[in-house]
This record gives C-alpha cells, structure tokens and sequence, in this order.
C-alpha cells in the first residue's frame, strides 16, 4: 500500500458474488435469489464472457443492498457525509489511473446509496465524454443532457435522467452540434456549477481515467473531494503513483479499492450478518 493513502472503503469483486448467487439459485429451493432482480433476466447476469457483469447489476447497492460490497459503498457514503458536513453541497470526483478501473460503478453505487440510506439529493454527471457510460443505469432517460444545458436550449428540470424513485438525477453527456472540445466544457461546467449546487447536496462526476486523458487535469480543477479507484491486484503501484503526481495529490489521497478478491478482505467482514432479522443471505461470499 502507497503512504498517505486513506481507504475510504474495499469493495470485493462482485463477479464471484453474482456466480455464487447464480450457483444457490440452481441448487437450493424456496425463495429464488433471482426475485430480487426483478429488472435484470437472471440470465444476463454474466455477460457472454462470465468475467464481465450486464452493466446494470454493477449497481450492487441496489440489487443486493444487503451484500458486503453494498455495505461497502455505505461505508464510503457516511465517511463522505461526515467529512463535509460543513459544506451546503459537494463536488465529487472519481476518477482512476487507468481505464476500467471501476469508476463509473463507484459512482453509481455511492451517488445511490447517498441518495437511498443517507437521505442526500444527488446529482451524477457524465463528464466522460469519449466513454459515457452512466445512461446504462438511467431507467427513465431525460430527452436532453449536459451539452444541451451548458448551450443554455434546455432548462435543467429538463435534461435530469432518473435512476429509480431514489433521489438521484443523472445529467447525460447529451447532443451537441457547436463546440465538442471537451477543455472548453468543462471550463463552461465550471461556471454553471455553482447553480447546480443550490439544487443538490452532492454532485459526483463521472471522470475519464487520469493517465491517458487531458480532461482529467482540468475536470480536477472543479471538485471539493477527489476519489482515486484502484483496482486491487491489478493496477501496478508505480501507475498509481504517475496518477497521483498528474493530480498534484501530496496530502492524504482518498482511495476505494475496487474488485478486492474474496481471499483478501479482511476475515472480519465475514462475521457480521448480511441479513436483517430472519431474511435469508444471498450476498455474501463465499470464502
Ligand atoms: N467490484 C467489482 N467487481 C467485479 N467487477 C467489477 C467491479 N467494479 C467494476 N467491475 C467491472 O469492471 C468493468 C469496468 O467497470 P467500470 O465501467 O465501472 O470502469 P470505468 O473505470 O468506469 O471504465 P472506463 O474507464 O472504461 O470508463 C466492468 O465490466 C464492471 O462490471
Ligand atoms: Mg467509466
């Protein structure tokens, strides 16, 4: 581990939660574990390769509230409440050396959780503006999005997307037919803003990876708290150092470790019951 650091939280890999769901579902009988994903089919859990998950169930905290990831993301979400609670709303970015570190996820499943358990009003941006990936968790899409709202051809109630009754609106990249340069949007962002915050208590947004993108050295000029994603056992040190350097993070980093293997969170996970009163664990992982 990097000096410095402080982990916010370790969510675990979630592809061996969902097979050990997948596995009780075929071999145990009663209440099917599948009727807690009532919009996910069951088959299309595991993609065709079964390394990789159906988008949206990377909203664990949705699907399996009750999982130790879930748990995870509410641990991430309260630390972040209580350490700006002085503010009257947050600007939250995370972002990750790497590509497909597991951003986007982190940013779903913590602007959800803030939402759902934490009570918080929460706006999730798509600044990705190569790789736009939050309307795979959108159910009700807005017909508008950033760019349309940013060329001032929309009003903001407009172009605010839904995830569930949950309290979290999601701002789409959206269309655009003048300026694409992704510099002078966010320089733009950075003057709307301030607007955007009288109407949320928390603002996340979803940033391209640090290393092979530009934006990111711009979009790190916005935001109150900056949250690097570090897939565990995957992404080298050294990269993550060359992440850092680029972000000028010389005080205590903010890090969630992503995608943890089974063997390697801590044993005392395990003990607590994943379940409320008598309701039956289909969360956990086995170990
Ligand atoms: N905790 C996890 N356990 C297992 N798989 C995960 C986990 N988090 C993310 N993934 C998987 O990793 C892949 C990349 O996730 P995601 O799209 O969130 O990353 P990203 O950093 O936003 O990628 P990109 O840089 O392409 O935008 C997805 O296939 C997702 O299902
Ligand atoms: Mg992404």
């Amino acid at each position: 581990m990097l000096p410095g650091i402080r982990v916010l939280a370790a969510i675990p890999n979630f592809v061996s939660m969902y097979h050990q769901l997948n596995y009780q579902s075929r071999h145990s009988s009663g209440e099917e574990p599948q009727a807690q994903l009532p919009a996910v089919r069951y088959r299309t859990w595991l993609g065709e390769n079964e390394d990789q998950l159906a988008p949206q169930l990377n909203l664990v905290a949705k699907w399996q509230p009750l999982s130790i990831a879930a748990e995870q993301y509410r641990m991430a979400a309260t630390r972040l409440v209580l350490s700006n609670e002085g503010r009257e709303s947050t600007v939250l970015e995370i972002t990750s050396a790497l590509k497909g570190e597991g951003k986007t996820t982190t940013v779903v499943n913590i602007g959800y959780t803030l939402a759902r358990d934490l009570g918080k009003k929460t706006l999730l941006i798509d600044c990705d503006f190569r790789c736009p990936a939050l309307h795979k968790y959108v159910n009700v899409p807005a017909e508008a999005g950033l760019f349309e709202l940013l060329d001032g051809k929309t009003r903001l109630q407009d172009c605010l997307s839904t995830i569930d009754e949950v309290a979290c609106s999601v701002l789409l990249v959206g269309k655009s037919d003048g300026d694409i340069s992704e510099l002078n949007r966010i320089q733009q962002l950075k003057g709307f803003l301030p607007q955007l915050q009288q109407h949320f208590d928390f603002i996340i947004i979803n940033t391209p990876p640090v290393l092979p993108s530009a934006t990111m050295g711009i979009l790190a000029s916005l935001e109150h708290v900056l949250i690097v994603v570090i897939r565990a056992g995957a992404t080298p040190k050294h990269v993550v150092q060359q992440a850092f350097t680029m972000l000028g993070l010389t005080a205590e980093a903010q890090v969630i470790l992503n995608a943890v293997e089974a063997q390697s969170m801590p044993a005392y996970m395990y003990g607590y019951p994943m379940t409320y009163g008598r309701e039956r664990t289909v969360g956990t992982i086995a170990r």
